[in-house]
């Protein structure tokens, strides 16, 4: 199908109606200036001695709402890389799994991704070849989509948390896998830092005026514990897809790895937020609030309600059912998974260092999971049978799970969750935890529409 602009304007109510998704559609608009990333070996100031560290030469983009982007990936590492827009629904071919999407990026080579993002929003982007150590390197950055209609906001400001595991000598512990953090909840860091620099974040504001928090969690393992003390403030949006209606935060936020949550907040007076996933809880940041109001500020429309993206809507039906069975893990009850096609013990698969299976298979499976054609309705039921928790992603879609749309979601041990999924953009899609030890260990697998 190949619409103009002005066709797709006119059409446009039908097509998302029909499940048909926007990307093909702005085909012919004019292209922007190409932007450059580079991907480098760098060092970082947190400590006495400097650590070295990987790292993209743009620690943040902003794209516009529907235009096309190129975006060129230049790579001086020594090892071959690539990049994933984690949540942009972009076509499948610039979606950067190394060895599913696209061979990867060899030192000295570059590729060029045509982004193209129907959704404003939160997202964020990583390296997607030998993920547990180059993202545990430090190969990330914010990915902010803006749109068109959102409200203004006079301070706009992306928090990307991580948790790096430092050696005493404050380098990055060289050991990226170890069977036990694999078997268990994962590499877990000792060392935040927020945008690459280490703790407290700081941030200043004017009494009055409208702030938006972006929250992303860039940890490897780790999931993040917040307690935001940001008074009256309100969450906006989950993995770049605005909530229907703003909520008040809970107590504590649980980010699981790859998660975001946009909050919105009137200055007032100082805000903190603290991680207290540990024992003693830690400052990530705070905002100075200087009490001189500034009123030129007009009162916030509709309590800072986003506008929402071109989703295709839940059907009342379902078309298939899949159950999404996680299995396996130290003290889990694995007795027999698929690995390469062949029936394994758990105990052989223990010894090939594949921990997790979906639905009876570990590792990456020859066949999907499962096959659904555009516009079909699926349900996935989600059933985490091991002893720890697990924030699951969906490549290219985001599901309706809890009342929002989502790309990643957490589930705590023994929890069982039904999400729906709307089939839209075709190609070969990654459904994995985002607990990169768990991912390299066989909690991977994928999904064909048609
Ligand atoms: Cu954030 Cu498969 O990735
Ligand atoms: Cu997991």
């Amino acid at each position: 199908m190949n619409l103009t602009r002005r066709q797709w304007i006119k059409t446009g109510a039908q097509l998302t109606a029909a499940s048909m998704l926007p990307w093909s559609l702005w085909a012919d608009q004019p292209q922007v200036p190409h932007i450059n990333i580079q991907a480098r070996e760098t060092t970082a100031s947190w400590l006495a001695a400097p650590t070295p560290i990987w790292a993209y030469n743009q620690p943040k983009l902003t794209l516009q709402q529907g235009v096309m982007q190129t975006i060129r990936v230049t790579n001086h590492l020594p090892e071959p890389t690539t990049i994933h827009w984690h949540g942009v629904r972009v076509g499948n071919a610039m979606d950067g799994v190394s060895g599913l999407t696209q061979a990867p990026i060899e030192p000295g080579a570059s590729f060029d991704y045509q982004i193209m993002s129907p959704d404003a929003g939160t997202f964020w982007f990583h390296s997607h070849h030998n993920t547990i150590e180059q993202l545990a390197r430090g190969l990330y950055g914010a990915l902010v989509v803006s749109g068109n209609d959102e409200p203004h906001f006079e301070r706009d400001w992306s928090l990307l948390i991580d948790d790096w595991n430092l050696s005493r000598n404050g380098r990055i512990d060289p050991v990226f896998a170890n069977r036990h953090n694999q078997s268990h909840a994962g590499r877990m860091g000792n060392f935040l830092t927020i945008n690459h620099h280490a703790g407290p974040w700081q941030g200043q504001a004017n009494a009055g005026e409208r702030i938006r928090l972006r929250l992303i969690n860039t940890s490897t393992n780790r999931i993040l514990q917040l307690h935001a003390q940001f008074p009256g403030a309100l969450w906006l949006a989950k993995d770049g897809q605005p909530l229907t209606i703003p909520e008040p935060i809970p107590e504590v936020i649980i980010l699981g790895p790859g998660e975001r949550w946009d909050l919105g907040w009137i200055a007032r007076e100082e805000g903190q937020l603290l991680e207290v996933s540990g024992a003693d809880s830690l400052l990530v940041g705070q905002v100075e609030v200087n009490p001189v109001e500034n009123t030129d500020v007009p009162a916030f429309p509709d309590a800072m309600a986003l506008p929402s993206n071109p989703m295709s809507p839940l059907s009342a039906s379902v078309n298939q059912r899949v159950p999404v069975i996680l299995e396996g893990g130290a003290m889990g009850r694995l007795q027999t998974a698929q690995y390469l096609e062949e029936s394994h013990s758990f105990r052989e698969l223990a010894a090939k260092g594949q921990f997790w299976a979906i639905s009876g298979q570990t590792g990456m499976p020859e066949e999907p999971l499962f096959r659904a054609r555009q516009g079909e309705s699926v349900e996935l039921v989600l059933d985490n049978r091991t002893a720890f928790p697990h924030t699951m992603h969906w490549h290219g879609h985001h599901v309706w799970a809890n009342g929002r749309w989502q790309d990643s979601l957490t589930l705590l041990r023994g929890q069982k969750q039904s999400v729906r999924l709307v089939a839209g953009n075709p190609g070969k899609w990654l459904i994995h935890c985002h607990m990169i030890d768990h991912q390299a260990t066989g909690m991977m697998t994928w999904f064909e529409v048609a």
